[in-house]
């Protein structure tokens, strides 16, 4: 089996080459949108989502009609879900993948209809696969929609983050914002995946376990690296959630014991994995380098 970082390596230049073909060329009219579009597309983010997808989709079957596109879709979704994250009105941040943030660039307009277009982009590109039927089609739309949306979903999520900013940091809290906020993508990124691949519905449930799971270990440490981390390290701001008074893991059970909490989510991920066996090596190894993961 190839080394783990150089097979990470590989995964995110062809979803970068792909990502660049659906998306309109920076010369299209109206320039300006396309330019803050791809600005902040390819400010080089760890495509975690669009790798996850692909893997669920290898976990169950190695013929996975239009995964490369739900892949990109869900990198489109993130890719907006953190420009408007990153606006003066919600977490008010300079800085996101090592580079200015959208707005600071754009300004606040464009960095808005930049995350709007990404997301009917987002769309567009789930309905033009191609060689995949219409019913599995609006599956990929209705697990995106969903995992996007405001009930359980990522603008739910956002929401409760930002009403409770300065609220006391309950676990209730704590649990519904991760799970929606960050666990809802994530969860979905390797469901799509294998919707794609034609999963069974009990390959279908132990995926979206392995999900559930990874995607609040991943939540949990990124709280953590708010706070252990550098901002150089991490391409984004850190030590933000303190000074916003955010409702964090680490607000709530303290640094060690988040960790212990990581690692637990981590464990119950592998466990979700074993109806796939050697197929989900990948997938067993991206759940060890979400809770490693120093960015
Ligand atoms: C950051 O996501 C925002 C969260 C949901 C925690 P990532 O850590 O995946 O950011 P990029 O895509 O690598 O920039
Ligand atoms: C953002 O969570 C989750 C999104 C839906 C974008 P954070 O606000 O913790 O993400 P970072 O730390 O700014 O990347
Ligand atoms: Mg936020
Ligand atoms: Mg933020
Ligand atoms: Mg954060």
């Amino acid at each position: 089996v190839k080394p783990l970082a150089e097979f990470l390596a590989e995964q995110q230049s062809l979803i970068d080459t792909a990502l660049d073909r659906l998306t309109p060329s920076e010369s299209t009219l109206p320039e300006t949108i396309h330019r803050a579009m791809r600005y902040s597309l390819f400010a080089g983010g760890k495509r975690i989502r669009p790798i996850l997808c692909l893997q669920g989709a290898a976990a169950v079957s190695d013929e996975a009609p239009g995964v490369v596109n739900a892949a990109c879709s869900l990198e489109m979704i993130h890719t907006y879900s953190l420009i408007h994250d990153d606006l003066p009105a919600l977490d008010n941040d300079d800085f996101r993948r090592g580079k200015p943030t959208c707005h600071k660039v754009f300004g606040d307009a464009m960095a808005i209809l930049a995350g709007d277009a990404l997301f009917t982009l987002a769309i567009q590109t789930l309905v033009r696969i191609e060689g995949l039927d219409a019913a599995r089609k609006l599956a990929l739309i209705e697990e995106l929609s969903f995992a996007s949306g405001t009930v359980e979903g990522m603008i739910g999520g956002q929401v409760t983050d930002i009403e409770g900013e300065h609220q006391t940091p309950t676990a209730e809290l704590l649990d519904r914002i991760h799970r929606a906020k960050t666990g809802a993508l994530l969860r979905a990124s390797v469901r799509m995946g294998a919707i794609c691949a034609g999963a069974t519905a009990s390959e279908m449930a132990a995926i979206s376990s392995y999900g559930e799971h990874a995607g609040l270990a991943f939540q949990i440490v990124d709280d953590i690296l708010d706070i252990e981390e550098p901002s150089e390290a991490l391409g984004k701001t850190a030590g933000k959630d303190v000074a916003q008074g955010k409702i964090t893991f680490p607000a709530v059970y303290g640094l060690e014991e988040s960790r212990a909490m990581a690692q637990r989510k981590c464990l119950q991920a592998h466990q979700s994995l074993e109806p796939f066996g050697d197929r989900a090596i990948r997938l067993h190894q991206i759940a060890d380098l979400i809770v490693e993961r120093k960015a």
